[in-house]
Parts: structure tokens; C-alpha cells; sequence
């Protein structure tokens, strides 16, 4: 058999990868810390915690040693008519984290399915109650993942585009950052009077592949209570934004309101294997509640064959072990005061069109004359530049942020910040 890394380019097909000639896929062996480490010995510096989903480094001892001991116990049974201890004690401690109100979890294996569930789960609410509603409101530019549900509730652009005609509809407001608070509190006022309306779906506080677009926990409150008047169910999809991201574990922990039913997914097995959670409250939950006969119909018929893995399971109870250490809570507020004061001078870079910054999140957007979207040329150079330097920042579009793990050291920060001085449009 010929060397792997040849074997790549012609067995696999990878994501978010232009099929063409000249695709290169760095070839990673090993990772420790903030860093991944390339079969030729080369060292990267995880700047965006590989797709925001490793929250203390790669291959952190601690989670491996809990996924080692659960893998010869039991790595999988089916979670239909069974359980285990990994996925109860993940349950409890998540629901001990979050208000009272919250009483159930539902497991699937990524966050696009653990928006598929929620967005399912309140439908049919609607449907248990015998008062079907159809329509869905979100917001512009979100995006809540790659299957058809998700991708429905997504801001439609060139990643949705061959699938529109198939997408449900939905009605989009924009996003309320700072200026536009009024007009999406308008619009959502228009359509929640206007007609019957299912649900609300929103990434909190910070829309992560939009570019990290901030807007205030206030407004998402206003939004929130007008949509509670009218009974909509409210989906937050805390998938990027939990775990600490925003500088609290949850998003939501900034907000008065709360929401029904909450997707969770990336950081929460600390990177190690995938998982999907909704949570919802009692009252949903209720609402899929029936002894009799016919009210079998009420059955949430949803599941996936590696629901509730206990080796994922055990990683996320090992991450949330590491989340509930004040040392994890340093570094985050660390990181924070980091990205802040950092904030300031990239105002100034030549170049440098807006800064935002929430939390362990920082995004810089480059000034690009006519050219703006995904695919803008200025996103290869940025790439490139940072790659050839050791660091990954994946950029959407002409925009760069640095998501890091939390373990990501003062030095280690301070070389991208370094990487980004240097950079010259
Ligand atoms: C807010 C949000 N929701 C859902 C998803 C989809 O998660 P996954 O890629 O695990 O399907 C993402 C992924 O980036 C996301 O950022």
C-alpha cells in the first residue's frame, strides 16, 4: 500500500473542499495542547480550536484516560428501550447547570441534528396540541447546520443554494447587532401579529458563521418575551456559543429570558467524539406525554443509532469535569482581557474594516472593496499567510477570528495576534 497521505487525494472526499486538481490536505498525526502536529514534524497552532469544537486541547489526557476506562465497560448499546450510566450522570449534570424549568435531554450526534430535534420537537408540540403551525422565524445570515431542517432556518446563500426548492419556508429578521435593533424588533412585531407562528431559532448573542456577528443579550430579551406573548416555542442553538465561548457556560446565562429548548453540540465532549443534545423543559416535554392507546401518536419517533454513545458521553462528563475547575474559568477570563485589549489596536490596522469581540471570541473583518462573500480572494491569501506561519484561522470569507482552546497559553495567543500585526492587505 502506497503512503497514506497519497491515498487521500484518492479515496477521500473531504467537507467544504472545491474538488479540483491542486487541493492540498494537511496530513495531522498528533495533537497536544493548542497544537496539531503534521506527519512532517510541522507544528499549527489551533487557533480556532479545530472548528470551535476542542475546548482544552487536543487529546487532553484527563478526557482520554475517562474515554479509555468507559471503552472496556461498554462502548455502545442502542438508547431505545435501554440506558447507561454515562449518558444519565451527563444528563443530571447539564440539567444541574441550567434554570429549573429545563428537566429533560434528548441525544443525537451533532449540532445539526441537535437542531433537526428541536425544530421537530416544536412542531410537533403544535401538532400534540391539535393546532398545527407551519412557520418558522430566524435570523438573517444564521446558520444552524447542513442537513434540511437546519439548512432551512439558515440564511440562504451559496452553500443552500442547489437545495432551495426543497427548503421549507421561513420568515427571516435581521440580525439585531448594534443599528439594527429597531428594524428586527419591527419585523418581528409585523410577522408574530400577522400570523401563527411555530418558532423562533437563534444563535445567541454571537452568530458564529456569519462572521461573529455580537448583538445584546436586551434585544435578544425583547425578542424573546414578544415571541412568549404569542406562545412561540424558542429555539436558541447554543452549539458554538456554549461551554464558555461567550464568557459564561451558556449563552442564555446573559439573558432574562430564557428559551424552550436549547441545541447543544461541539464543545461539549471537549472535541473528543460527536454529540448532539436538545434540552427542553418540562412543559414541552409534557406535551408529548400520553398512557393511553391513541396517544401513542404523541411518541417523539426520532432517533439515531449512535444516540447516547457512552464513550461520548463519558468525554463530555470528563469536559464538563474540566469546565467546572476555576483554573478553566482563569483562562477563559484570561482570554477574554487577551482578545480585549488586543481588540483595540486591530482597529487601527491599515486595512482593518470592524473588530468584534465576545467573550473568548474575536473577529476581525478586512476591508475588501467590491468583492464580499465566501468565496472572496482575499480568504485563500489570509489562509495561506497564517498557515505558512504555523497558525490556523480558517477565514469566512474576508474575515478572520480566533476561537482558541482554553488552554491556549498568554505567549501562544500573543504569536496570532503577532501573525495578524504582520499581515498587510
Ligand atoms: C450555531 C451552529 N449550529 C449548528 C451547527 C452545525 O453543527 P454540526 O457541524 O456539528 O452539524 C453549527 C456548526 O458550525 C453552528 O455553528
Amino acid at each position: 500500500m502506497s503512503d497514506w497521505r497519497e491515498n487521500d487525494r484518492k479515496a477521500v472526499w473531504h467537507p467544504f473542499t472545491a474538488v479540483k486538481e491542486d487541493t492540498v490536505n494537511v496530513p495531522i498525526v498528533r495533537g497536544e495542547g493548542a497544537w496539531l502536529i503534521g506527519a512532517d514534524g510541522k507544528r499549527y497552532l489551533d487557533a480556532i480550536s479545530s472548528w470551535w469544537v476542542n475546548l482544552h486541547g487536543h487529546s487532553h489526557p484527563y478526557v482520554a484516560k475517562r474515554v479509555a476506562e468507559q471503552v472496556q465497560k461498554l462502548e455502545h448499546v442502542m438508547f431505545a428501550g435501554f440506558t447507561h450510566e454515562p449518558a444519565v450522570e451527563l444528563a443530571t449534570r447539564l440539567l444541574e447547570h441550567m434554570p429549573e424549568q429545563f428537566t429533560k435531554v434528548f441525544y443525537s450526534d451533532n449540532g445539526s441534528t441537535a437542531v433537526e430535534v428541536a425544530l421537530k420537537m416544536a412542531f410537533q408540540y403544535w401538532f400534540n396540541q391539535g393546532a398545527p403551525r407551519k412557520k418558522v422565524i430566524a435570523l438573517e445570515d444564521a446558520y444552524h447546520g447542513d442537513t434540511f431542517g437546519a439548512m432551512a432556518v439558515g440564511g440562504r446563500g451559496v452553500f443552500s443554494k442547489p437545495f432551495d426548492p426543497f427548503l421549507f419556508e421561513v420568515e427571516f429578521i435581521p440580525t439585531p447587532v448594534v443599528g439594527k435593533e429597531s428594524e428586527a424588533l419591527d419585523r418581528l412585531s409585523q410577522i408574530i401579529e400577522k400570523e401563527e407562528v411555530a418558532s423562533l431559532i437563534y444563535e445567541p448573542l454571537v452568530q458564529g458563521t456569519a462572521g461573529m456577528q455580537v448583538y445584546s443579550p436586551e434585544v435578544l430579551d425583547k425578542m424573546i418575551s414578544m415571541c412568549r406573548e404569542k406562545g412561540i416555542i424558542i429555539i436558541a442553538d447554543e452549539v458554538m456559543t456554549a461551554f464558555g465561548r461567550t464568557g459564561t457556560l451558556f449563552a442564555m446565562d446573559q439573558c432574562e429570558e430564557k428559551p424552550d429548548l436549547i441545541a447543544l453540540s461541539k464543545g461539549i465532549t471537549g472535541g473528543f467524539l460527536p454529540m448532539g443534545v436538545t434540552v427542553c423543559t418540562e412543559e414541552m416535554h409534557n406535551s408529548f406525554w400520553s398512557d393511553d392507546e391513541a396517544g401513542k401518536m404523541k411518541t417523539f419517533l426520532h432517533g439515531h443509532s449512535y444516540t447516547a454513545n457512552p464513550l461520548a458521553c463519558a468525554a463530555a462528563c470528563a469536559s464538563l469535569d474540566l469546565m467546572e475547575k476555576d483554573e478553566t474559568w482563569e483562562n477563559i477570563q484570561r482570554i477574554e482581557a487577551q482578545h480585549s485589549e488586543f481588540a483595540k489596536e486591530a482597529t487601527e490596522i491599515s486595512g482593518v474594516a470592524a473588530v468584534r469581540h465576545k467573550g473568548t471570541i474575536l473577529a476581525i473583518e478586512y476591508e475588501t472593496g467590491a468583492q464580499t462573500g465566501y468565496f472572496n480572494s482575499l480568504r485563500d491569501r489570509l489562509y495561506d499567510f497564517f498557515l505558512e506561519r504555523g497558525i490556523i484561522l480558517r477565514p469566512l470569507g474576508n474575515i478572520i477570528y480566533i476561537i482558541p482552546p482554553y488552554c491556549i497559553t498568554e505567549e501562544e495567543l500573543n504569536s496570532v495576534y503577532q501573525a495578524i500585526r504582520e499581515f498587510k492587505l
